[in-house]
Order: C-alpha cells, then sequence, then structure tokens
C-alpha cells in the first residue's frame, strides 16, 4: 500500500489589532472554504484585538445575523522565531510542536498589512502568501506609495505631507501655507498617512475646518497626507504573481459607483451604509481596460509586491483636451477576501474562481 501524500499544512492568520479585525475575520473564513481539503490542512491561527495568538476555537467566521466576528478565545500559541522550528507552539502545555508548511496572513491594516507580521515570518523562515516586509510598509503608507509611483512615473494627485513629532501639527494654522492651499485648492482630503477603511480621513470644503480635520488624522497617526481633489470615477484591478514567474496578471477592473447624495467613500459608506453599487467588470472601454491593467501591473513591481495586490484608481477627464486621466490613488497588499470583496470578484469576473485563487496565491508563495 502506498503511503498518501502529507497534505500542506496552511496556517491561516486572522484578525489582529487593526480596526479591521471583524473583516480579516470574515476574509479568512472565506480563504479556508476555498482550501482544497483533498490537498491542504489548515491550520487556523486567530490574533484577538490585545495581539494574543490563539487557536481558534472553531466560532462562525462569517456575519451572522449582523454580528460581526471576532477572535475571543482559543488555545494560546506563538510562532516559532527560530526556523528550526518551522510552526506553532502551544504556551503553557506539553503538547508537541504544531507544524506548519506555509502562513496565509489574512490580516488587513496595522500589524498585518504593513510589514509587521511579515517580518516576524521571515525570522521564522516560513513561507507566507503575500508581499514582504518593505513592499507591505511601503504600500501602507500613502507618502511612500506616492513616492516610489512617481519614481516610477506613475501619474499620482496633487498632494502635501505634514510631520511633526512634537504635536505642534494640531495646534499649527500655517501647518499649510498659504501658497501650498492656494496650490491644491478646495476641497482637500486630509488623511493620515498609515491608515485604512477611511479612519481618521475628513473631505474639507472650506479652510475653516482644516484644523479640525488635521487633529482627527493626528489622533490616528503623525503624519499627515494633504491632497488635492482628484476628480474621477473609482476603480480597481487585482494582480496576482504569475505560475512559474514571469510579469504578473491583472484581473479585469471594477468600478464603485457612490449612490445619490453619498459624497465620498467613507468608513459608513464602506461598511454600514448601503451606499454604494458594484460593477464587476467595470464598464470601461477596451482601451480604458488595457490602461488599467498596465498601470496596475506596474504599480505592482513599483511597490516591489509580491503574490497578490489590488490597485485602486481615479478616473478623470482631463477638462481640456477630454482625453482620460488615470490616478493610482493606494496600492493594497492584502485586499478584502470575504464573499463581496472586490478582489475575489473581479478574479472570478476574469476567469480565476475563488479556489482557484487561493490555490495559486498558496503555490506561488511556497515556490517563493
Ligand atoms: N484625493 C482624493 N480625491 C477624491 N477623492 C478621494 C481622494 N482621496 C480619497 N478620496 C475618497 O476617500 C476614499 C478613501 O480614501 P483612501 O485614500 O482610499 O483611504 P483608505 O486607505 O482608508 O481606503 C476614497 O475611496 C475616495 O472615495
Ligand atoms: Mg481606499
Amino acid at each position: 500500500m502506498t503511503e498518501e501524500p502529507r497534505k500542506t499544512r496552511v496556517a491561516v492568520v486572522f484578525g489582529g489589532r487593526s480596526a479591521e479585525h471583524s473583516i480579516s475575520c470574515v476574509s479568512a473564513g472565506s480563504v479556508m472554504s476555498a482550501l482544497d481539503p483533498d490537498r491542504y490542512e489548515v491550520v487556523a491561527v486567530g490574533i484577538t484585538r490585545d495581539g494574543g495568538w490563539v487557536l481558534h476555537d472553531g466560532g462562525p467566521l462569517a456575519i451572522v445575523d449582523g454580528r460581526l466576528p471576532e477572535v475571543t478565545g482559543g488555545r494560546p500559541v506563538t510562532l516559532v522565531g527560530d526556523p528550526s522550528g518551522r510552526g506553532l507552539v502551544e504556551l503553557g502545555g506539553q503538547a508537541p510542536l504544531v507544524p506548519v508548511d506555509v502562513v496565509f496572513p489574512v490580516l488587513h491594516g496595522a500589524y498585518g498589512e504593513d510589514g509587521t507580521i511579515q517580518g516576524l515570518l521571515e525570522m521564522s523562515g516560513l513561507p507566507y502568501v503575500g508581499s514582504g516586509v518593505f513592499a507591505s510598509a511601503a504600500s501602507m503608507d500613502k507618502e511612500f506609495t506616492k513616492k516610489l509611483l512617481s519614481a516610477a512615473g506613475i501619474a499620482q494627485g496633487d498632494h502635501v505631507v505634514l510631520r511633526d513629532g512634537h504635536g505642534a501639527l494640531t495646534t499649527d494654522p500655517a501647518a499649510l501655507s498659504p501658497a501650498q492651499r492656494e496650490r491644491l485648492g478646495l476641497p482637500v482630503f486630509v488623511k493620515p498617512s498609515r491608515a485604512g477603511s477611511s479612519i481618521g480621513i475628513t473631505k474639507v470644503a472650506d479652510w475653516a475646518d482644516f484644523a479640525a480635520a488635521v487633529a482627527t488624522a493626528a489622533a490616528v497617526d503623525t503624519k499627515i497626507v494633504v491632497e488635492a481633489s482628484v476628480p474621477g470615477r473609482e476603480v480597481e484591478c487585482g494582480v496576482l504573481a504569475a505560475p512559474g514567474g514571469g510579469l504578473p496578471h491583472t484581473s479585469l477592473p471594477a468600478e464603485i459607483r457612490l449612490k445619490p447624495g453619498v459624497d465620498w467613500y467613507d468608513f459608513d459608506a464602506k461598511y454600514l451604509d448601503d451606499a454604494v453599487d458594484f460593477d464587476v467588470p467595470a464598464q470601461l472601454t477596451p482601451e480604458q481596460t488595457a490602461a488599467v491593467q498596465d498601470v496596475s501591473r506596474r504599480a505592482y513591481l513599483a511597490m516591489d509586491c509580491r503574490g497578490l495586490a489590488r490597485v485602486d484608481f481615479f478616473l478623470g477627464t482631463d477638462p481640456d483636451t477630454g482625453a482620460d486621466v488615470l490616478v493610482v490613488n493606494e496600492v493594497n497588499t492584502m485586499p478584502g477576501f470575504t464573499p463581496i470583496s472586490m478582489f475575489p470578484r473581479m478574479w472570478a469576473a476574469a476567469g480565476v474562481d475563488h479556489r482557484e485563487l487561493v490555490d495559486r496565491l498558496v503555490a506561488s508563495a511556497l515556490a517563493g
């Protein structure tokens, strides 16, 4: 009798310390259900809101009766930082090492998508899905995203970075000079440089409201980006590493259309209100689709991404020439994976179903 080949053990890590804890849980539930049980053995690892790692106790990882999932309990574990370990150990227990072949960190935002857990995984020597330390940290930081994309010749909206280590940012009305105000014009978007889910962002239509907007952003981050408003449609596109290497593949683009009366895609519009319509794929001309895909691929490469990314755009029109103007807003290194998230839906529209998508991601992590 031949022995069956051992299944690949995938540690799916979710939850975490960011504001996107529950979204991460739902994303992870969706990733786990897409991992083929004939080939993969899933080790479900939750990170509590306090940062504790636990072997997930099996609670629902979906929205049930309107309640968002959360990592609360489970047997405490820790990742072995020594690369000879290659797995998880239970804290305080006599249980043997839980061996792991590959890690899928389905974490969004701080301590997940920002290079921190990627650093931990590098230390442990375990292969993992997605971008490494640098690309994760740079893509999480709006200032450095703009710098790297600009250096690669990818259009960016006008902006000013405010930084301050001494608290004066919130009280100094001259934080933005009159010349800078005139250059940016109104409205401006005032953003924490390193956040997500529109947290800490204010759209300012009157300079009288600017100081309050800076204070709101400064409560989230010590570095603030003030952006000129970029008019246009909100379009996004998925990027996926090509099997066996070579140029990454791109999905069909999608569009987020704000419903009438919705001003911008703020936190409530993202998660609470029924405020937007999603077009998957987006209604674009073949030329627009090709341009979005081309710039998405270039942005992925410019940020040094690995595995996957979702690139978000504003698609506007030049008032003088009528030509399309395509501006990258941001690069997400671990986009949402919930059943209604754009990333899996864009790939489905491009003929890559959820199971194949997850399979390709794990395979590319294992291939290094
Ligand atoms: N410069 C801008 N011009 C026009 N709209 C913007 C601009 N920046 C942000 N927005 C609006 O705010 C939303 C959130 O901004 P974004 O930079 O994507 O933050 P987050 O990283 O939190 O998703 C965007 O989806 C868009 O609706
Ligand atoms: Mg965004």
